[in-house]
């Protein structure tokens, strides 16, 4: 509407405009024509007057009677209202007979000017008068002249009536001119408004990234670019916030992502709930990759889909296999999916386990493949592929993927719903192409994963491990420059999100201050108060480089006897895969190092070595943490190992070390800490005595810039990154067509 009258009044007035600027030409225009008409009637008048004018004048009356007839045949005459007056010229030029209108301007003519003139205009206050003069013959001999003026007023009322019509008229032509262009701008505005709203929804109908309509092609560009601009702008507000918060999380699903839906897929679920001594508990996994999206979830609610492994995990559900967690306070729901003891054993032992974890952890583990496994495994990732189905209410759900179990799903996923938006995240570290090239189905775990949107590491290097397997192993189009891989008419978005924990973490808030921790831990061990602590906490697995922990802790003593009494070391390891020999072995290997150690060390009343290989709730593990002085993670191989995180989470008393493995992803981040490598015993043992004699200011500036990064690099942001790149991504599907207009997108800017 006010785009119309914007329209409408500018062209009303420049109309208006133009019809007065032509009025003065119709006028002089119109003025001419009636000059012509007066002529004309005047030469009429003359004719009609002519016969009884002339038998008055040559009548043989007395002048005086001459007079008062003609006179009466003038007034006769000038009943005609457009006659304003007439005069009678003899042949002598003399004016002899008029009537009492005549203005004295009009005069006769010379009598020598030979012929008839046309009339002549005479303006006075009145109005404008027309002269003319005609001549009287009586038997070829002139009398004289019949001067007959013309009252033109009425020309004038004529012209202003013209005038005001013609302004009218241009007035109304403009009005329709303008509603006709209104009229049509607006139906045109609104196609083009359908067409880009189709265009940002996604429904161009297009296949290519060009939309039908030919003249939404250039702006279905701009837009593209426009998207571009606010993506590159929404990466640097994304990089420039330092407060990533479970709000921030829930802002940008609502904002970002207009609240679509989330599913999560991981093997392990988050609560398992467990029968002991006939009743039923609830417990936490110990697993990195548990710790890290639990929050995330309890942010963005949605559904978690993962194996059912506990033993009362069916008593629970309902009869969709659905169960609203956290069983405190419920925010997302868990999707349970049931695995046979075969299909447990082949999927979850055998191939990811035995074949997968030791292919991509350099642990010196030999990795195990049987076709049997492989099976199942690919079996297992159809029956998920299936729950996600299942449990997407739309068609295109943002799937979070997570790890080594699923490698064949996110393609299986792209089958079932090509719009999906699926970002894996695979929390182990990519082993180099070599190594990767061992498998005898490498080229399936790529394709698999390449069914991805988006594919995420830790770490920058097992990104470009990622590009070298894919290197050789398919025919695919990487560039690294993008980061982008196209295979088989998708492209994935190879990209580095280095995971972290919840910042507080939940666990923090029922700790009491870390003076009555460190007495707690020491008097539930049977320490004295002066007594040093180094603690690990770990999954028993051989990739955590517990066995060379031991051994640096063992070398220590042996070099400082002074601390044998005053310090122990308490190694917390949750049971994990015991069903898989070499776990088995492990188990062995470690509390026989453990005997060895105690019984080189130890005295009655104090043991170097605690040895807790237990489950150990987030409650109390982070009691342990604030208990301890030294924090020790010296995995042999890691994603990211998150304990190391944990430990400097709970440290708000800004002291405690840590000594962290170089092979970590945590070491690329922390590096304050005390980095080591655990293969050098010497090394780790200095590492461990430096940190027990470190100074307390020390201790707090190292603490407090890692707490600082930890704080600012926290779980919402890892899961806000990730969630934003979706977001990008999906509107710029939006922009350039479904799935195609992201695969072509992305190559047009290879
Ligand atoms: C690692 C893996 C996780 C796994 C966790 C515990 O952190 O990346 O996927 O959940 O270990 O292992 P588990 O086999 O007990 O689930």
């Amino acid at each position: 509407m006010r785009l119309s009258l914007r329209f409408l009044i500018p062209l009303a007035l420049a109309l208006g405009a133009i019809a007065y600027g032509v009025a003065p030409l119709v006028d002089e225009m119109t003025l001419k024509w009636f000059v012509r008409d007066l002529d004309i009637r005047k030469n009429l008048i003359a004719s009609a007057v002519q016969e009884p004018l002339v038998e008055l004048l040559t009548d043989k009356a007395r002048d005086r009677v001459r007079l008062l007839r003609v006179q009466e045949l003038f007034a006769r005459i000038l009943q005609d209202e457009r006659l304003f007056a007439l005069g009678f010229c003899d042949a002598g030029g003399k004016l002899v007979y008029r009537t009492a209108t005549l203005p004295a301007e009009v005069a006769c003519r010379d009598p020598g000017v030979p012929g008839e003139e046309p009339g002549r205009l005479l303006r006075q206050q009145g109005g404008t008068l027309h002269v003319g003069a005609s001549p009287v013959l009586a038997e070829g001999r002139q009398l004289g002249e019949l001067l007959i003026v013309h009252d033109m007023s009425f020309v004038e009322r004529r012209s202003a009536d013209t005038k005001k019509y013609l302004v009218y008229l241009f007035a109304a032509i403009g009005a329709v001119i303008a509603l006709i262009t209104v009229v049509i701008a607006e139906l045109s505005f609104r196609g083009w408004m359908a067409g880009i709203k189709a265009l940002i929804r996604g429904q161009s109908g297009a296949v290519s990234p060009e939309p039908k309509a030919r003249e939404l092609r250039p702006i279905a560009r701009d837009l593209e670019a426009m998207v571009r601009e606010l993506e590159a702008e929404r990466r640097m507000r994304d990089e420039s916030q330092i407060s990533w918060t479970p709000e921030n999380l829930r802002n940008i699903l609502r904002d970002d992502l207009k609240g679509d839906e989330i599913l999560i897929v991981s093997n392990r679920e988050p609560y398992i709930h467990v029968r002991n001594d006939g009743r039923i508990e609830v417990q936490r996994p110990a697993s990195g990759l548990v710790t890290a999206m639990e929050p995330v979830m309890r942010a963005c609610s949605g559904t978690w889909i993962a194996h059912g492994s506990g033993s009362a995990d069916r008593e629970v559900v309902d009869a969709q296999d659905h169960i609203m967690v956290p069983p405190d306070k419920p925010a997302y729901r868990i999707r349970r999916v049931w695995l046979s003891k075969e299909e447990e054993t082949g999927y979850y032992y055998g191939f990811a386990n035995e074949g997968l974890w030791p292919l991509c952890h350099i642990a010196h583990t030999r990795p195990v493949f049987r076709a049997a496994d492989w099976e199942h495994y690919r079996e297992v990732n159809r029956r998920f592929a299936q729950a996600v189905e299942q449990e997407s209410r739309t068609e295109d759900p943002i799937v979070l993927v997570q790890d080594y179990h699923f490698a064949l799903l996110p393609r299986m996923i792209r089958q079932r719903l090509p719009r999906a938006t699926i970002i894996t995240f695979w929390h182990i570290p990519w082993p180099n192409s070599e190594a990767f090239g061992v498998c005898p189905w490498r080229a399936e775990l790529l394709d698999g994963l390449l069914g991805s949107s988006i594919l995420g590491f830790h770490t920058q290097y097992h990104c470009s491990n990622f590009f070298d397997s894919v290197d050789r192993t398919l025919e695919a189009r990487i560039d690294r420059e993008t980061s982008t891989i196209s295979f088989g008419g998708d492209l994935t978005e190879v990209r580095r999100y280095p995971i972290s924990i919840e910042w507080p973490p939940a666990p923090l808030a029922a700790q009491r201050p870390v003076a009555e921790c460190r007495a707690a831990v020491r008097a539930a061990l049977g320490l004295g108060t002066q007594v040093q602590l180094g603690l690990g906490v770990d999954r028993l697995d051989y990739t955590k480089g517990i066995l060379e922990r031991l051994a640096a802790v063992e070398r220590l003593l042996e070099l400082e006897p002074g601390l044998v009494g005053r310090f122990a070391f308490v190694q917390i390891a949750a049971p994990s895969r015991s069903s898989i020999e070499e776990y088995q072995s492990l188990d062995i290997k470690v509390r026989a190092a453990a005997t060895r150690i105690n019984g080189r060390f130890g005295s009655p009343g104090y043991q170097p070595i605690v040895l807790k290989i237990e489950h150990h709730d987030a409650d109390l593990v982070y009691t342990y943490y604030r208990a301890c002085d030294i924090c020790c993670v010296s995995s042999l191989h890691d994603g990211m190992n998150l304990v190391a995180k944990e430990f400097v989470a709970a440290r708000d008393d800004e002291r405690g070390v840590l000594v962290l493995s170089q092979f970590t992803g945590a070491a690329r981040e922390l590096a304050e800490a005390l980095i080591v490598n655990p293969y050098d015993t010497e090394q780790c043992a200095a590492a461990l005595l430096a940190a027990l004699t470190m100074a307390p200011d020390e201790q707090r500036d190292r603490m407090r810039s890692m707490r600082s990064l930890i704080q600012e690099f926290n779980v919402y942001r890892w899961a806000g990154r990730m969630l934003l790149d979706a977001a990008r991504m999906r509107n710029r599907r939006r922009v350039t067509g479904p799935r195609d207009g992201a695969k072509m997108s992305g190559l047009r800017h290879l």
